[in-house]
């Protein structure tokens, strides 16, 4: 873990790391209205976004009322559609494990990565739950998954916000990150050829900005939504916020997974163990300086 090259770093974000240790202190944030399990308290929730119209709330009710239903239901299809044809139509790309295996994730980055899968995961579904809490019926169900969402998020931003101290240096954009972008990462093809990446290639660091600066954003929305700490118009521009970026988060979450579990057999071994085979690096990571 290259802390000492980073270290300029680290003060802006552990000041930024202890504010949400302490915002994760605040008692109030779990009493806001609406935490106890009943669909009045649901009811209120809803009364607080929907009334007065005039302003935000005719958008964010004709929103709610349909529209983020329909774009998470349309990045629940498509995205997962498009990489089931690659996989029918290219296929993943193996490698042989010949050679010394190369050391690629530390013992604290994989406990970090696993910490921020697990935590993100669980917000991705009870998100889901809620943004379709209607057909579920509402009530107790979903006024847990809040607070599930709630805990799990606290967790996702600590753990998160290590990741982005470890691999701050290795995820900045590079010059050949642009060639990456046009040749698709050769994912197009099924060809091995060495592909223009360091330790991380444009579409991982995309994931990576997108994860951890985005989850940032999600967590400030979040938090305001949780404990109606703003104005009704800034709320309700904040569940439009919430609400779109969440949907671009599950699209990448979703290509991440199949990225990682599918399209390069050995991904998932590599955050489990560490180590890649020689011959990815080479061919992968082709501009990795080991
Ligand atoms: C259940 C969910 C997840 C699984 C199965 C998973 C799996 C993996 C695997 C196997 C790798 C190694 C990829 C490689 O180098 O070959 C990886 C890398 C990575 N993971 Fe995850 N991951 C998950 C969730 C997450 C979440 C929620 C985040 C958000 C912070 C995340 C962020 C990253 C990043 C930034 C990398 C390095 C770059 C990349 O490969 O995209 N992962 N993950």
């Amino acid at each position: 873990m290259n802390i000492k090259k980073n270290f300029r770093f680290i003060l802006p974000v552990g000041a930024l790391l202890l504010a949400a240790v302490a915002w994760a202190g605040s008692p109030q944030i779990l009493l806001s209205p609406g935490s106890g399990p009943s669909t009045a308290s649901f009811a209120s929730i809803n009364k607080v976004f929907t009334g007065d119209w005039q302003q935000y709330g005719q958008l964010f009710t004709t929103w709610q009322g349909g529209l983020f239903n329909r774009i998470f239901l349309l990045v629940l299809t498509i995205v997962p559609t498009v990489f089931l044809l690659h996989y029918i139509i290219i296929g993943a790309k193996s490698f042989s494990h010949a050679g010394t295996p190369i050391k690629f994730f530390g013992i604290l980055t994989r406990f970090l990565h696993w910490l921020a899968a697990l935590s993100f995961s669980l917000l991705v579904i009870t998100g889901l739950m809620v943004v379709f809490g209607k057909f579920l019926g509402g009530g107790a169900l979903i006024m847990s998954g809040r607070s599930v969402h709630l805990i799990a998020a606290i967790v996702f931003c600590l753990s998160a916000a290590g990741l982005f101290l470890i691999w701050l240096k290795d995820m900045l954009p590079m010059p050949h990150d642009i060639l990456w972008l046009f040749i698709m990462g050769g994912y197009l093809s099924k060809k091995k050829k060495p592909i223009p990446a360091g330790k991380f290639n444009a579409g991982q660091k995309i994931w990576f900005w997108l994860a951890t600066i985005g989850g940032g954003v999600m967590a400030w929305s979040g938090y305001n939504l949780y404990s109606f700490a703003a104005p009704t118009d800034q709320l309700r521009q904040m569940a439009i916020l919430h609400n779109f970026l969440a949907a671009g988060l599950v699209g990448f979450f979703i290509i991440h997974l199949y990225m990682s579990l599918f399209a390069i057999k050995g991904s998932l071994a590599s955050m489990i163990t560490g180590y890649k085979s020689p011959e990815e690096v080479e061919i992968l990571h082709s501009r990795y300086k080991i």
